[in-house]
């Protein structure tokens, strides 16, 4: 499995059997938007962790380039299926085997509106399995107890989680979680993207390495193989 962080909270991975793009944000991304080639963008899916522009600013741009299937809570997934697109919904707690792997949506503490204030359900992540891997991405939350459901049933090899603070957990609250779901390989997202979630790289890796811990921290276009 090949991740690749293309800015803010979007990824894109490359399992053996599919492309799947999680939370695009690239055009309004000043970071990103000259460094990933948004037109060349194919995956088969689109996963959604939940509303909030930052996450879903270009799904529809690359929804209809790629013909790709909208993954997200029942909704995110009504709403792009009434504008045409080809969806699966899920819910918190559910899990379904698609071709690439399973994959689980569950709890995050965070909001999900969209940008005009329509209602976007509750906010999540994913637990993805494929090619023998798990990673977890937690999408935009706070520290929370349910993190410590996840290793209940899932040995992880990654944990991507916010690390910007201030709309999310942030460092000292991302080492704990690291802790809840048992794994101590961490790709951390959603920060330096805006003011409010700038971040100090070097102290940030510091800390988790203090807690026995590995931060990863890729530059856009950047990737991490599992
Ligand atoms: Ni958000
Ligand atoms: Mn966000």
């Amino acid at each position: 499995m090949n991740i690749t962080f293309l800015g803010h909270a979007t990824l894109l991975i490359k399992t053996k059997k599919a492309t799947l793009l999680i939370d695009p944000f690239i055009s309004g991304n000043e970071l990103a938007k000259d460094k990933v080639a948004m037109a060349d963008l194919r995956p088969d899916y689109i996963f959604i962790t939940h509303a909030h522009q930052d996450h879903v600013l270009d799904v529809e741009t690359i929804a209809k380039q790629s013909n790709a299937t909208i993954v997200s809570n029942f909704e995110i997934a009504t709403h792009y299926e009434n504008k045409g697109f080809k969806v699966h919904p899920m819910n918190h707690g559910g899990r379904w085997n698609f071709n690439f792997g399973s994959l689980k949506y569950v709890n995050a503490i965070h909001t999900s509106s969209f940008a005009d204030g329509s209602y976007g359900g509750q906010p999540g992540g994913f637990v993805l399995s494929a090619d023998n891997k798990h990673i977890y991405i937690a999408g935009d939350t706070a520290l929370h107890m349910d993190m410590q459901l996840i290793p209940l049933t899932y040995t992880l090899d990654l944990a991507i989680l916010p690390i910007g603070d201030n709309f999310t957990m942030g460092i000292d609250d991302a080492i704990i979680a690291s802790d809840f779901v048992r794994c101590d390989a961490i790709l951390g997202y959603h920060y330096d993207t805006f003011g409010y979630i700038k971040i100090d790289h070097k102290e940030a890796k510091e800390k988790f390495l203090e807690a026995d811990k590995k931060l990863h921290l890729l530059e856009i276009g950047k990737s991490i193989v599992l």
